[in-house]
This record gives C-alpha cells, sequence and structure tokens, in this order.
C-alpha cells in the first residue's frame, strides 16, 4: 500500500532530505532569466531541498524542473502548484459569480475543465477552492468564495473539489485541490485584508467550518492556511486549527501548506520572536509545508536538533506530503502531467468554451426588469451598447488568471453584434475603464439619443477585487453614475450590465434603470453569455449567493442574522427597535434573489409529518409552477428557523434549494428532505445536535420572498 511505500522512502531520509521536502520555492526566477538566484535555486533543487513548486507552467517548464529534481540522491518528484482559480486556458466566471448559478454539476464541469486545462500544463495541484465564508464586500476576496452562506459554501465546496480531483487522485486529467484559507479569513475586521479575526468558537464552528468539513469529507487532498490571526494566534501557528480540529477531529489525513511566506509573518504579527520560532511554532502546529518563506529549510534541522522540534512532527508532515506524491503517480512516472503533445491537443477543446459559456449564463442575475424591457429584440431595433466595460477583455477575467496562453475574450459589444445581425448597434466607451474623466460623455449621449435602447456596460475593473484589494467604497469607481444618469436623461430605456468581484452598491442605478444585469466577472465567453440572456436565448436562473447592502454602514451583513430582542418588525415603527434611523432597515437586494422571465407559482405545502423524533427525517413538499409563457428555471430555497434554543439563532437559515427547469404551464412537486442536521446546531458546549421544540420551514424563491411556511415539531 502507499503508506508501506512511504515508510520505506521515509526510513532512507536524512533529516535535510525530509526537511527539504516540506520546502515549497516560487519558481518564477528558477524558470526565467539567468541570475544568482536561479543558479541558487537550481542547485538547491537538485540538491533535493525542494519538495515543491508553485507557479511553474507549462509542459516544458515543469519537465525541466523536474528532471532536475530526478537528479537528486533520492530522486523524490517535485509537486507543481498553482492559483487555477477559475479556468486555466479557458477563463470560466470568478467563484462568487459561479456560484450565483447555485449549479453543483455545472460548477463541478468548471473545476473539471480547469483541471483538465492544467493537468495538460503540467500542473499536479491548484490552491482552490476558496471556501471561506464572506459577509463583509469590503473584502476583495469575496470574489473568490462562494459568498456569505454556509450551507450553499459547502455544497460548492464539495463539487469544486470532486470537479478538480475527480473520484480519487492520480487521473492525468485532474489535480489536487486545496480548501483554502483554514480559518476564518474571510472574517477580517472591517473587511481589510490580512486583518485579525475576532470571533466566538460558536460562530467558527456553525458558520466558517463546515465548507472546510465539506471539502476534508469530499477527499480534498490539501488544506492551506490563512494570513490571519485568529483570536490572537495566527492560523499558521495554531495548534487548535491544525492540529485539534484538521488533523485530530476531523481525522484529515492530507497535508496542510501555508499561504504565502505565513509562517515568517508571525514575526511582525508579534507571535514569533524571529524566523527560527517561526518555523518551530508553525511545524509544531501542523502547518507541513512552507510555501515560499524559506524558514524550514534554513532552521527546521537545527531546531530538531535543538529538541524544540520532535522528529515526529517532521515525519508526520513528511509522510503527508510523500503520500499524495505517490498517489499521484509520481513515483510511477514524474513526468505523466508533463506532455507537450497532450498539451497542445487539450488546451485547444472547443468544447471549453462551450463549457465557460454554459456556466457563465447560469451565474447572471438578473436584479431588475421593469415593464419587461428585457429580453431585447434581435432586429429592427437601434441598440445603443455603452460604458468603459463593454468592449473591454481583459476587465471580464477578473482576477487570478494565470495561464500566458490564454482564449480570447467576447466581449460584450462583440456578443451583441454576433448575435443580433439585424439589429443596428453603435457603440460608445463614454471613458476608459476606472471612469476618470467624462470627456467622451457627450459622444455616449449622443448615440443613446439615436437608439431605441441603452445597454450600459459598467463596474469595477478587473483588478480592483481579490486579494490585497479590499476597498472602504463599493460604489461604481469613477465618473460612471454619472454617466447613467446623463444616458437616463435621454429617455431612452436603459438596461445596466454590471461587472464586478463583489457586490457593489449602485442605489441610482437601482432605482431608475429599466433593466440590471448583475453579470460578475464572466470569463472568456462573458460576452456571449450577457448577450444570450440580453436576447432571451437564455432565460436568467442565477441567485445572489450574498446580500447586496443599501449602503456601507449596513456591513458587515447577511440575511442569517442573530435574533435579537427587539427585531423590526414593521420598518415604519423602528423607535428603540435594532435598527438605523437614516437608511430602509432591509438590503438592497437579498441573499437569494434573482429574476427571470417568467414568473414561478409556489402552493400546496406538504409536511408529512408534524411531530418528529429524535433521530428521524421528514419530508416537505410543494408545487412549483412555471407560471409564464417561457420555459425557465427556479431556485426555490428552504429556510429553516429553530425557534426557541439553548443558543440564540438566526432569523432564518438556508437549509436546502432545488433547481428546478419548467416549461410554460408545467407544475412539478419539489420534496425536500428534514433530516436531523437540517435541525441541529453546535450548542454551547460545541456539540452538534437539534434540540427539541419547534422549526419554522420555509420555502420562498430569495430569503426575503418566503412564499409558504409551516412549523415542525420535534420531541
Ligand atoms: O494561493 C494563494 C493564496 O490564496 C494567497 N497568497 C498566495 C497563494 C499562492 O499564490
Amino acid at each position: 500500500s502507499v503508506d508501506v511505500k512511504v515508510d520505506a522512502l521515509l526510513a532512507k531520509m536524512t533529516l535535510q532530505e525530509k526537511i527539504g521536502q516540506l520546502h515549497q520555492l516560487s519558481g518564477r526566477e528558477a524558470t526565467g532569466p539567468e541570475s544568482a538566484k536561479r543558479a541558487s535555486q537550481l542547485a538547491e533543487i537538485e540538491t533535493g531541498n525542494v519538495g515543491s513548486m508553485l507557479n511553474v507552467k507549462g509542459a516544458q517548464d515543469t519537465r525541466a524542473m523536474q528532471a532536475l529534481a530526478l537528479k537528486s540522491r533520492l530522486k523524490i518528484p517535485l509537486l507543481f502548484g498553482l492559483d487555477v482559480i477559475h479556468g486555466y486556458k479557458t477563463v470560466f466566471p470568478v467563484p462568487l459569480g459561479e456560484a450565483a448559478s447555485w449549479d453543483l454539476e455545472a460548477i463541478e464541469r468548471s473545476a473539471q475543465v480547469a483541471a483538465r486545462e492544467a493537468s495538460a500544463a503540467g500542473l499536479h495541484w491548484t490552491f482552490a477552492p476558496m471556501v471561506d465564508i464572506g459577509r463583509d464586500p469590503r473584502w476583495g476576496r469575496v470574489m473568490e468564495g462562494a459568498g456569505e452562506d454556509t450551507y450553499l459554501g459547502a455544497q460548492i465546496a464539495r463539487a469544486r473539489v470532486k470537479g478538480f480531483q475527480g473520484a480519487r487522485l492520480g487521473s492525468t486529467d485532474r489535480i489536487m485541490a486545496t480548501a483554502k484559507h483554514f480559518a476564518a479569513y474571510g472574517a477580517a475586521i472591517a473587511g481589510r485584508d490580512y486583518n485579525a479575526v475576532d470571533m466566538s468558537l460558536q460562530q467558527l464552528y456553525e458558520v466558517y467550518l463546515p465548507p472546510f468539513k465539506a471539502a476534508a469529507d469530499a477527499g480534498v487532498a490539501t488544506f492551506m492556511n490563512s494570513f490571519n490571526s485568529l483570536n490572537g494566534v495566527p492560523a499558521t501557528g495554531s495548534a487548535l486549527l491544525q492540529r485539534d480540529i484538521l488533523k485530530g477531529a476531523w481525522k484529515y489525513p492530507g497535508f496542510v501548506v501555508s499561504d504565502w511566506a505565513s509562517i515568517k509573518e508571525m514575526v511582525p504579527h508579534g507571535y514569533a520572536a524571529d524566523e527560527a520560532d517561526a518555523a518551530v511554532k508553525a511545524l509544531n502546529a501542523g502547518s507541513d509545508m512552507d510555501m515560499e518563506g524559506e524558514v524550514y529549510i534554513a532552521h527546521l534541522a537545527q531546531a530538531v536538533k535543538a529538541g524544540k522540534v520532535p522528529q515526529k512532527n517532521v515525519d508526520d508532515a513528511v509522510r503527508r506530503i510523500l503520500r499524495k506524491k505517490f498517489e499521484m503517480g509520481l513515483f510511477d512516472d514524474p513526468y505523466r502531467f508533463s506532455d507537450p503533445k497532450r498539451e497542445q491537443v487539450v488546451l485547444a477543446d472547443p468544447q471549453h468554451r462551450a463549457a465557460a459559456r454554459d456556466v457563465a449564463r447560469k451565474s447572471l442575475v438578473l436584479l431588475k426588469n421593469e415593464r419587461n424591457v428585457l429580453p431585447l429584440a434581435k432586429s429592427g431595433r437601434r441598440i445603443a451598447v455603452i460604458g468603459p466595460l463593454a468592449d473591454s477583455k481583459r476587465d471580464l477575467e477578473g482576477g487570478w488568471v494565470v495561464s500566458d496562453v490564454r482564449g480570447d475574450v467576447v466581449t460584450l459589444l462583440q456578443g451583441i453584434r454576433g448575435q443580433a445581425p439585424g439589429a443596428q448597434v453603435s457603440y460608445a466607451a463614454a471613458c476608459a475603464p476606472g471612469c476618470a474623466n467624462a470627456d467622451g460623455f457627450a459622444a455616449a449621449v449622443d448615440a443613446a439619443a439615436k437608439a431605441d435602447v441603452i445597454v450600459l456596460a459598467v463596474g469595477e475593473t478587473w483588478d480592483m477585487s481579490g486579494e490585497a484589494k479590499s476597498r472602504t467604497d463599493i460604489g461604481l469607481p469613477g465618473r460612471q453614475t454619472e454617466l447613467f444618469q446623463r444616458l437616463k436623461a435621454t429617455g431612452k430605456p436603459v438596461v445596466a450590465v454590471l461587472f464586478a468581484g463583489r457586490p457593489m452598491i449602485f442605489n441610482e442605478i437601482a432605482d431608475q434603470a429599466d433593466a440590471i444585469l448583475y453579470a460578475w466577472f464572466p470569463g472568456s465567453e462573458g460576452g456571449n453569455a450577457v448577450a444570450d440572456v440580453l436576447f432571451g436565448d437564455y432565460n436568467p436562473s442565477g441567485k445572489l449567493p450574498a446580500t447586496f447592502p443599501r449602503n456601507l454602514g449596513q456591513i458587515p451583513i447577511t440575511y442569517a442574522q442573530t435574533m435579537t430582542g427587539r427585531p423590526v418588525v414593521d420598518e415604519k415603527n423602528i423607535v428603540y427597535r435594532s435598527a438605523y434611523i437614516d437608511s430602509p432597515n432591509t438590503p438592497r437586494y437579498a441573499f437569494g434573489h434573482g429574476k427571470s422571465y417568467t414568473e414561478f407559482g409556489y402552493s400546496g405545502l406538504r409536511l408529512d409529518k408534524a411531530t418528529l423524533r429524535q433521530g428521524e427525517s421528514a419530508t416537505l413538499s410543494f408545487e412549483l409552477e412555471n407560471k409564464g409563457k417561457v420555459a425557465g428555471t427556479e431556485i426555490a430555497q428552504l429556510y429553516v428557523r429553530d425557534m426557541v434554543a439553548s443558543i440564540v439563532r438566526p432569523v432564518k437559515e438556508l437549509k436546502g434549494f432545488a433547481k428546478v427547469q419548467l416549461q410554460p404551464g408545467e407544475r412539478r412537486r419539489v420534496t425536500f428532505t428534514i433530516d436531523p442536521d437540517t435541525l441541529s446546531f453546535f450548542n454551547g458546549q460545541l456539540k452538534w445536535g437539534a434540540e427539541p421544540g419547534a422549526f419554522k420551514l420555509m420555502v420562498g424563491s430569495a430569503s426575503d420572498d418566503i412564499r409558504l411556511d409551516t412549523t415542525l415539531q420535534l420531541q
């Protein structure tokens, strides 16, 4: 078995060789032009002082680095990792956008295509999925996750792991995945990246850990720890997270890679005296591999000799890493992923573009559609396509695009022109992305005045969300709101298409635009996907995976807020209520919101038993009907509220959803199972379980659009 092989190899290794396996090096220099650093890194690889590399890609470069590693005494192959976050050559929507599809199959397929392309480019491992819950849209990395909800986040975590890895490790068209960032990185105070996190263990267990647990249960090969401190301890040095919870309670067999230099960052954190101390604290706490920190390779040998790091901790870390190398088949053939011929063929597969278009269409969220201004007719109309993002390629890709050989991006303008050859399409950028000046506004207004309808493409630029891209103002950058107002003043209907990596605040557009389509950063096929929806070739079905606030003061914000003693029951009566006095207390758009070109009816709620004994399941069902004239897909949502409990519970929590496609007039009975987990939570002793009493079960089209409800008693 693999364990026998690992032990046999371990027995041959010197301490230095073991520590080499824990060292991950970025390959930018090693694969770059001649330099002293390059020469020394190549020598390190050849000596066996490097166990893994990141940022080396392409069959040729990975082959070259692997050949060096195989010159080392024990010929242990390298693992190549990269941030393949939403596609490799073919760029898929950013993960938050994909999450808006609530489509687990499509999300799995996206990860599978990314894995197919990345593995053909010699890669073994992606640093994805990011499964951090994000409830603060100021935090730029909400773009990389699945939004604010624990249940949805856990389902998507599982789908992404399955997509990247397949049923088991070792197939050459799949790669190892990473559940990151362990843990609670998304709860950085004030949404500022890398900031401290202070949270009750109860909230940690209940809201932030379940997507990680779901990824672990799905067999995710690795975990990455996080830059933040959690309740005073840097995650990298947290034995609670890595040893007690992950490797202890969850019995996780994979390995933990640090985030970039996060081990030595325990020095500026004020948690380690120096880099040697940081290495000791991280390894003992369960961080197995040092990403680009160079502190394990520099200090661990001495620390072991001095008795500060037990040999068994080093052996455990090495074992975990070697196990993955065996499981990936690298000892059988270290070059099995690095085949230039396969790379060429796979990266040219046209089916990958089709998959990207499919996922992108499913990720689009129709926020508003007054007087059915959408869908647009394809011919006989004059369409003015306006805005700084209307013909931008780079902005449609979003952050974390990592391959140098990328497919061409279809812009919104190209998508519209391609699909509506019978329409008269005019175009004016009005301003450059970022929209710093209004020099082009007059020409844009002119084009708008001559059209029947305006399609306005505005939003963030690709580099305004992602890592280290926290914003204090999540409104439309530059003068884009002013542009909207100038266009609206023409009296022509305005369809706003918003591109972004986070929920933005855009109240003027929300109030005055005729239609709004939230497109996130939709990827290589973005322009086609948006045009599919604008012209009705695809009926939009996306639902928001995160709450959109009205203003910054409402942040952090979630639909699943904890009950209070003074809730707002009636917006007209907020005196001495838990409320803001200067803003409506509802969000701009609620979690789960998203419109369709048809209407769905909910009726006939049935619960097969009104009382449940502990451990039993119940069945809740209802009739869903397409009441409109076109086929459509509804994402029906199940929410639960525990009415009285030993810990104050959220006002509602998502516990199920069903994505159902219906023809006009078609009805279908949709069923949810209420199992013991549906009603459970972590109590004051952090024990998972359900408490007797009443539960309100709610079914609806959004968290603020509950159509049917009933009560279940648990005995
Ligand atoms: O994977 C990333 C991580 O999410 C943030 N820091 C750098 C890592 C490697 O690029």
